[in-house]
């Protein structure tokens, strides 16, 4: 498949069809949760229970257990200094190697390319008037693009309905630039960004729960409305996953 095809692949399609046409729109039964093991093979082996007395860190195993998909956030507001956190969790770099080839990030990316930028929707941040900003990783910095205290009601719409999106204090929200995979991987860049951002919205999640806040990731979005909110031309750069983000 070409490296065009492949761009559309990643992008979000939630025009209705999926869903009519999916077997359990038709009510077919749900498949197993679990591969079977096979006949005659031999009994499985019991694991202890997870036991946090292995973690030498044990609040890591209080992130894993405590995290889940949180969709309703309080009205208080994030200080700077927590964004900032949040912001190196999901794409901060540690260095730049190479002579600015590559960056290395507190997450993995195939090949180093980190081919995402992160844009924030911001509703609730101290020191930080509502509206859009893009997040310069390279100097862990913030450009300011515009002004909106319309911000949760075009989130919302954006993401087919969804209000808790709009209502968060802070909304992640990460375009691709696929040039910047494909330069080194061609048409094998596309999966391996599909898996990078998961990484991305993953330490999101850890990060979140740190804080004592929570996110959502959200793939259900409309694709022309988010690339249109940011400016994104939806071919060399366009939105492929975001996450609100406030406290609980
Ligand atoms: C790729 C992806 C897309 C998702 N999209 C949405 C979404 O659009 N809206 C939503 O409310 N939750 C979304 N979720 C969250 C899942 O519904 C959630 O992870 C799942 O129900 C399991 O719950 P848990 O995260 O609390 O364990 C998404 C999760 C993933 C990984």
């Amino acid at each position: 498949m070409s490296e065009e095809k492949n761009r559309e692949f990643m992008k979000s399609d939630f025009s209705g069809s999926v869903h009519q046409r999916s077997d359990q729109a038709k009510g077919l039964p749900f498949p197993p949760l679990q591969k079977e093991i096979p006949e005659g093979a031999s009994k499985p082996i019991n694991l202890p229970d997870p036991d946090p007395g292995v973690v030498v860190k044990p609040e890591f195993y209080q992130l894993l257990k405590y995290r889940e998909s949180r969709r309703q956030y309080t009205e208080e507001s994030f200080s700077l200094a927590e964004l900032s956190f949040l912001l190196y969790a999901t794409q901060g770099v540690k260095e730049v190697v190479g002579d600015g080839y590559a960056t290395h990030r507190t997450v993995p990316s195939a090949g180093a390319r980190h081919p995402f930028e992160t844009y924030l929707g911001v509703n609730r941040v101290d020191d930080l008037n509502p509206g859009l900003y893009r997040y310069l990783p390279l100097d862990h910095q913030l450009t300011f693009l515009e002004a909106s205290d319309q911000l949760p009601g075009l989130l919302a719409e954006a993401n087919l309905g969804q209000r808790f999106v709009g209502q968060s204090a802070v909304v992640f929200i990460w375009s691709c630039i696929p040039y910047r995979a494909e330069w080194r991987y061609l048409n094998h860049a596309h999966k391996h960004m599909l898996i990078d951002v998961g990484h991305i919205c993953q330490n999101l999640y850890l990060a979140a729960e740190a804080l004592g806040a929570g996110t959502c990731a959200i793939g259900a979005y409309d694709q022309a409305a988010m690339d249109t909110l940011l400016e994104l031309d939806g071919k060399d750069e366009y939105v492929v996953y975001l996450a609100p983000v406030g406290k609980i």
